[in-house]
């Protein structure tokens, strides 16, 4: 059973999903929640392979790689994900399965196949689209620009998590403010989240007051 609660943060590269998946943890913890990261593609056997080849090796079919995200993702579900929801806790992902529907569902240009090779990780409780232009999202990306870092490709991306939005499987916030106000959006949304989850915050050790002498 679960009774924790999973978030998903999504967006095109360069809209500071790890920032927000971060302030939103800090956040949380204030609260006295029991909150964890976690990043797709993982550190894991499968996101490993993702992260040393994928990225890097032009002509990988589009199919390998949808297949290598949704085997990590099962991975990533089943051995961390899901245990932490049966304890109840909050599980923030930076990424999860919007992010295939969005980037190889617009690669192939059927998302429908994406989903089906996804159905054994459940959807999140909540999916947020941090949602920057792609002229934006791209100039903040200092370092060298990888794989599907590039206009065209992104537009499509964005284009295809407009849709979700659209569909209602995800909520829009608005990326291209300033970072408080973006994660003032966030914490809106998770609130009411955990208000119709009814979860309720347990202290954690370090603020639980003092003992009397
Ligand atoms: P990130 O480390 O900035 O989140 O970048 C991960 C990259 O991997 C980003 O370009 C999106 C891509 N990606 C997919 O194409 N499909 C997926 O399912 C996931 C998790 C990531």
């Amino acid at each position: 059973m679960r009774r924790g609660v999973h978030v998903s943060l999504e967006g095109i590269d360069g809209t500071g999903k790890t920032t927000q998946a971060y302030l939103l943890l800090n956040w949380l913890r204030s609260q006295g929640y029991r909150a964890k990261y976690t990043a797709e593609p993982t550190y894991g056997r499968v996101g490993s392979v993702i992260r040393l080849h994928v990225y890097r090796i032009r002509k990988t079919p589009i199919e390998y790689e949808a297949l290598l995200f949704a085997a990590d993702r099962v991975e990533h579900y089943l051995k961390f994900i899901k245990p932490l929801l049966e304890r109840g806790w909050i599980v923030v992902s930076d990424r999860y399965v919007h992010s295939s529907i969005a980037y190889q569902g617009a690669a192939l240009g059927d998302a429908r196949w994406v989903r089906e090779i996804n159905r054994f990780a459940p959807p999140p409780d909540l999916a947020i689209l941090i949602d920057v232009p792609v002229g934006k999202a791209l100039k903040r990306i200092k370092r060298r620009k990888a794989k599907f870092e590039k206009k065209e490709i992104l537009a499509k991306v964005r284009r295809e998590y407009g849709r979700l939005v659209e569909s209602g499987e995800m909520k829009r916030v608005d990326g291209s403010g300033p970072v408080e106000r973006v994660s003032c959006e966030i914490r809106k949304m998770v609130e009411e989240l955990l208000r119709n989850k009814r979860l309720v915050a347990k202290p954690l050790p370090q603020s639980a007051p003092p003992r009397p002498a």
